[in-house]
């Protein structure tokens, strides 16, 4: 079986990437051809150099527009046959234009369940709001900061004596299954979008779970 063509835009440390990268062992049925950041400091980009996945740095502060950045993004994703494009901690706002260009085959990660709390300090303001359940959503990308139909959520509570450090890092566990997950229903060919919703077929695995203490 052919595996899905993925590519991996990140900003920081990348530890999604280290989790999708761990997913991808050859019976899996995406694999990752590229992995790209757009600031030198990623430290993440050492997890594709580690697995000798081909990796690049786009610099946006070497373009003069979105635009143009976003044009030099695309052209690095077609020259490697990327079908799947994951953005994961990539903090830089793309343009309307690339998101149509990719449309449905574009996804995001964020650590809260959608729409709930998207944007910056994500984990500072559901703590601020008093919320006893949190989570993670992967989603297919829209002109929308965080938005777009949802294909994996994972509910984490947050527990007393929480700080913003402590819940991120117990969503950031939930994060290093769901987004493999997410990957494993698209590349199977089992996510559809209809309007502003994902319809997955077949029952296993589930497209949601709740954390449970390692
Ligand atoms: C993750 O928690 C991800 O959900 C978040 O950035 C972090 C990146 O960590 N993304 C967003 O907030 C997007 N709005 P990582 O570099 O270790 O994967």
């Amino acid at each position: 079986m052919a595996r899905l063509k993925t590519a991996v835009l990140i900003s920081g440390r990348g530890s999604n990437l280290q989790a999708l990268i761990a997913a991808c062992t050859p019976d899996f049925p995406a694999e990752i051809v590229l992995a790209i950041a757009n600031r030198a400091d990623a430290a993440g980009l050492a997890h594709a150099a580690r697995a000798k996945i081909p990796h690049r740095v786009i610099p946006h502060r070497d373009f003069a527009s979105r635009e143009a950045f976003d044009a030099a993004l695309d052209a690095a994703l077609g020259a490697a046959g990327v079908e799947l494009v994951c953005l994961a901690g990539f903090m830089r706002l793309l343009t309307d234009g690339f998101v149509a260009r990719w449309r449905d085959r574009l996804v995001n990660i964020h650590p809260s369940l959608l729409p709930a709390f998207p944007g910056l300090d994500t984990h500072a303001r559901a703590l601020a709001a008093g919320v006893r359940i949190t989570g993670c959503t992967v989603h297919f990308v829209r002109a929308a900061v965080d938005d777009g139909p949802i294909i994996v959520q994972a509910a984490v509570p947050v527990l007393p004596g929480d700080d913003a450090e402590r819940l991120a890092a117990r969503i950031l566990a939930a994060e290093h299954r769901a987004y493999p997950l997410a990957l494993r229903l698209i590349a199977e060919g089992r996510v559809r979008v209809v309007g502003r919703r994902v319809e997955i077929t077949g029952a296993d695995p589930p497209s949601q779970y709740i954390w449970q203490p390692a």
